[in-house]
């Protein structure tokens, strides 16, 4: 998603006589788009703004801009603390981001440089907001409450895009699959995209399990375009703190979801969360079992993080200590995620997308070598011959 509003951000600064830039020496402006999902996230943002101070002291004009979900909890008060910063934009801004810049009056309109495109995914934001309330979780606070794009816009989105030589599409949201309009569902949307010409496959992120339905599943079964992988957060394995996090799901609905999901040939990666204050030994075991009976591909694993406003912040914390060896853990268990379920594609078809002569990736996620130099962008079906810890190599 920072992804996605960056470039968003990048596009209006185009117009206003700036080029893009790697690197921090080169640039007349630096835009910080941060994260607040937890606090370590927050301090890395606002520690960065804090050695800006210098650079913005090294060249007369430099400009500085905080934005993204810590601007927005943080707003005007940054400006106090750091007063060399020149514009703070938060997140629910950024469709009015370039009238902030125009008031601002710091960033008149002149010819700008173009875009360094890269890769070959199209990033296509569907929704934004969160109307759901994870205890634990700040975004529906910073973000605010769904607003979906209407679907004609996306699909012009998603077909200028195409016509712009990406060939995979990725449509993103907080709750992604929350997107609906009138009589159509994502399901629908989903399958809309696909048909658009010039879309090879496509993507989204990040979903909510609760959406992940028989019928959702059913609309897009026949639909190959659609990339046989799933980031389904679960965030824990005990169906008690899943209910205390209120995530509307038990540990027995999820699997169910999980094992649909397989069955239709998904992969499926994780987000798990230690540590949440009611947290027990044997909630936290739920946990590493949940790893084993999912078969994730991968799992993200997090430190509970109290933040502020949040339901979960007003109860009292497990000790450090805990969360430390609980992280470790799990880290231990969902190491050889990775290199096991690569070894799992060995004897199975594969449909590749090149993203170099010869490495793509498949529909599945996974990281494939090819034997055969191929055009960026095309699609390759073949077969798994094996797997090299997190690469396979294919019969092509
Ligand atoms: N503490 C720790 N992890 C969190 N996440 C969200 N909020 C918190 C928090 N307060 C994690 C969840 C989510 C991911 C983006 O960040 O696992 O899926
Ligand atoms: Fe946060 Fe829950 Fe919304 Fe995800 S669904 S953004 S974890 S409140």
């Amino acid at each position: 998603m920072n992804l996605a509003d960056s470039e968003e951000m990048a596009a209006h600064l185009l117009t206003r006589g700036y080029t893009q830039t790697d690197c921090l020496e080169e640039a007349d402006l630096a835009i910080i788009n941060t994260c607040t999902v937890r606090d370590h996230a927050e301090h890395r943002a606002v520690s960065f703004l804090g050695r800006l101070r210098q650079w913005k002291r090294e060249k007369s004009g430099r400009r500085i801009i905080f934005a993204g979900c810590a601007a927005q909890r943080l707003g005007n008060k940054l400006k106090k603390i750091f007063p060399y910063l020149d514009l703070v934009s938060g997140a629910k801004e950024i469709d009015q981001f370039a009238t902030l810049l125009d008031r601002s009056g710091l960033f008149p309109t002149a010819p700008g440089g173009t875009l360094s495109t890269q890769g070959i995914t199209g990033y296509v934001t569907i929704m934004r907001g969160c109307d759901f309330a994870c205890s634990y979780c700040i975004v529906p606070s910073v973000r605010g409450p769904v607003q979906c794009l209407p679907s004609q816009i996306i699909l012009e989105q998603v077909r200028q895009k195409a016509a712009q030589g990406y060939p995979e599409i990725t449509l993103l949201g907080q709750t992604v699959n929350a997107w609906q309009e009138k009589n159509k569902t994502f399901a629908d949307l989903l399958n809309e995209v696909s048909a658009i010409d010039g879309v090879k496959r496509v993507r989204f992120v990040s979903p909510h399990p609760i959406f992940v339905t028989p019928v959702f599943l059913d609309k897009i079964k026949q639909n190959k375009k659609i990339a046989r992988h799933i980031h389904l957060p679960a965030q824990s394995g005990s169906s008690k703190v899943l209910q205390e996090m209120k995530r509307g799901y038990t540990r027995e609905i999820l699997l169910e979801k999980i094992f649909a999901l397989k069955e239709l040939g998904f992969s499926i990666s994780t987000d798990l969360i230690v540590g949440f204050p009611t947290e027990t030994e044997a909630d936290f075991e739920q946990t590493l079992t949940l790893v084993e009976e999912a078969g994730f591909s991968t799992a993200y694993c997090f430190k509970y993080s109290p933040r502020q406003g949040t339901l979960a912040a007003q109860m009292p914390l497990l000790c450090e200590k805990i969360l430390e060896q609980r992280l470790d853990i799990l880290l231990n268990r969902v190491k050889g995620l990775a290199q096991q379920s690569y070894q799992q594609q060995v004897g199975h078809p594969v449909q590749v997308l090149m993203e170099t002569p010869n490495k793509g990736r498949s529909s599945n996620n996974f990281w494939v070598q090819t034997q055969k130099n191929y055009t960026i962008g095309t699609i390759v079906e073949s077969e798994v011959l094996q797997a090299a810890d997190t690469l396979l190599i294919v019969r092509d």
